[in-house]
């Protein structure tokens, strides 16, 4: 089995370069956690959504993994505060009356008691917040949960306008480490963001990476590569982002392709095939 390859946060936390995420499984979550830890998965990517994600399923998951011998301190689990906005208005998992900073402490309670865990390694806030105050409202719920020890990290998701990013990075007490996004061309691949992030420490996970890219992973550049190196072109693509320090996220369902997801880390791309495909991302 390949093996995986772990990063170190600007927190001091331990994350996976690659992180299994589970939006979407509905009731096939559990089996679907259990088996990406299985196959070598060892971050674990969640909401308190019910809209998209099934956070109990992903408790009994971790529940069953122990059984198989693997502790929860051996996982990387990180889960979100999901707005109003975001949430399905029939299912919030909070009192939709309470101040903002209660529903933040309200979910994040919801999210331990689903995952059966006394603490998260990252907590995420699912979207930035309008207006500003607002956003520093619920910024610094996640920081006294943070400092607290229920989360080691924080981050924030969805975050694509940079000054969003860097005034909340440095009125922040406790720094966002992570920025999970959707990695698009629309956003031009939020290149000036990720330079940004790389120079502060900030660690950018990838949403959408497959989905958003099929004239990536279609074009002659990757399938070359991919010919050259006798991998996939989704492996090229995850492999160039890891090279490149993104942490790419995956929710596949196939357990072949679990397998190709982590066996990224089993290979190194060149210098000269890394230019080409951000060439690529350049020109498209
Ligand atoms: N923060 C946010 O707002 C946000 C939004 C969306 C997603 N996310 C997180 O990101 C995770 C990933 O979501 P995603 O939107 O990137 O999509 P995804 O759920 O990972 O789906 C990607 C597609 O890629 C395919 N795939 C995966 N590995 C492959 C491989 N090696 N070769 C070929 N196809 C492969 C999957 O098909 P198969 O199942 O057949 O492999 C699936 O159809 C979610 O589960 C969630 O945790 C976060």
């Amino acid at each position: 089995m390949v093996k995986l390859k772990w990063l170190i946060t600007s927190a001091g936390v331990k994350m996976p370069g690659i992180i299994y995420g589970t939006a979407w499984k509905k009731d096939r979550t559990a089996d679907l956690v259990v088996k990406a830890v299985q196959a070598g998965f060892r971050g674990i990517d969640t909401a308190c959504q019910p809209r998209h994600y099934n956070e109990p399923l992903v408790g009994t998951a971790i529940d069953r993994l122990k059984a198989l011998g693997i502790e929860r301190e051996d996982l990387f689990l990180q889960t979100k505060f999901t707005p109003l906005s975001g949430q399905d208005p029939n299912q919030v998992p909070y009192d939709i009356n309470s101040p903002v900073e209660l529903q933040v402490a309200q979910s994040f309670e919801t999210s331990k008691k689903s995952l059966q865990t006394e603490y998260v390694d990252s907590l995420i806030l699912h979207s930035p917040m309008t207006p500003r105050a607002v956003l520093m409202t619920v910024w610094n719920a996640m920081e006294k949960i943070q400092k607290a020890g229920g989360a080691r990290q924080l981050g924030i998701s969805n975050c694509y306008d940079a000054q969003v990013l860097q005034s909340l990075y440095s009125d922040a007490d406790v720094k966002p480490a992570v920025v999970q996004n959707r990695f698009y061309r629309e956003t031009n691949y939020d290149a000036d963001l990720r330079h940004w992030c790389s120079h502060h420490g900030v660690i950018y996970q990838s949403f959408w990476t497959l989905t958003a890219n099929p004239h990536i992973l279609a074009s002659n550049t990757v399938r070359t590569i991919a010919q050259k190196y006798k991998k996939t072109e989704a492996q090229i693509f995850f492999r160039y982002l890891s090279h490149s320090g993104i942490v790419p996220l995956t929710g596949t369902s196939s357990e072949k392709h679990m397998n190709e997801d982590l066996g990224i880390f089993g290979f190194e791309l060149s210098s000269a095939d890394l230019k080409h495909v951000d060439l690529l991302l350049n020109r498209v």
